[in-house]
């Protein structure tokens, strides 16, 4: 077991906090790097390991929650992990996932969801599904200085209505509808946005056209950072693996492998040895 609290990046000791106005400046320069946290632990090995933005997503209701979508996440549960995340003080910025229901329905209801994540749970701001359809939604967040990271393509709060988890921005049609959505994001004022499940061609030129960094899952190389949800990364989720997902580490095979000698190790008496002992 490593020492509790050992720096693991390479840049660690020099590492400052990492703000919005850090990740605007961004915007063609250095990639954007992001992955999803929802507890203490994995929030500290996120930082550790010199993560720019640390996204509580509600991909939680999949990955941990074990719900078939991100539909039935509540603000209770965002608040719940967010808060973990934040106790971990991360140096990189902590953005948190307004679930569904939580933006879209009116502005006033927006602003007290995005409220509770920041005051309550310690989020520096947060992420909202949705473009056109919410630009005043997030101009109003903004003025109320709370900053707004966006969301567009295959936004999976709108599954149903997609009908499935369904690449979006295929025909020109609907290539122009992801863009109009982007630039709607743009003009409320986020200071980035998540361009997911689209095509390589449509994330570059989606990113030629913003001032704000777009950071893609699904959305090619021509973005201008990337993120992936943890429990992908690491084979810790076992029901299925996206396309856009890469495998870095199968922590989910090693786990197996621990708890069978675990198992293996009580049942034949070898544990616990004389060194665990008092
Ligand atoms: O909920 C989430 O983890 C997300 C990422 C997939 C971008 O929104």
């Amino acid at each position: 077991m490593g020492t509790p609290g050992t720096k693991r990046g390479p840049d660690a000791d020099e590492r400052r906090k990492v703000t919005t106005t850090d990740i605007l400046s961004r915007k063609q320069g250095e990639k954007i790097v992001s992955v999803t946290a929802y507890d203490y632990p994995t929030a500290k090995l996120v930082d550790s390991a010199g993560i720019d933005i640390i996204l509580v997503g509600d991909s939680l209701g999949m990955v941990v929650l074990g719900y078939p979508d991100t539909t039935r996440v509540t603000m209770d549960d965002m608040v719940h992990h967010t808060a973990a995340v934040a106790r971990a003080r991360p140096q990189a910025l902590v953005v948190a996932d307004l679930p569904f229901l939580a933006a879209g329905v009116s502005v006033r209801d927006t602003i007290g969801h995005a409220g509770r994540l920041v005051r309550e749970a310690g989020a520096e701001a947060v992420k909202l599904e949705g473009g056109v359809r919410i630009r005043e939604e997030i101009r109003a967040l903004v003025d109320c200085q709370i900053p707004v990271m966006g969301h567009v393509g295959l936004t999976p709060q709108s599954i149903h209505a997609f009908g499935g988890f369904k690449i979006q921005g295929k025909t020109q049609e609907a290539a122009e509808q992801v863009l109009r959505d982007a630039i709607a994001v743009q003009e409320g004022g986020a200071f980035a946005v998540v361009l997911e499940g689209i095509p390589s061609r449509l994330g570059t030129r989606i990113t030629h056209e913003l001032d704000i960094p777009t950071i893609g899952i699904g959305a090619g190389p021509g973005c201008d950072g990337q993120v992936l949800v943890i429990h992908d990364m690491l084979h810790l989720f076992l029901d299925f693996t996206p396309k856009f997902a890469k495998l870095y580490a199968d922590v989910g095979d090693m786990t197996c492998a621990a708890l069978t000698s675990f198992r293996e190790e009580v049942r034949d008496g070898r544990f616990p040895a004389e060194e665990h002992c008092y």
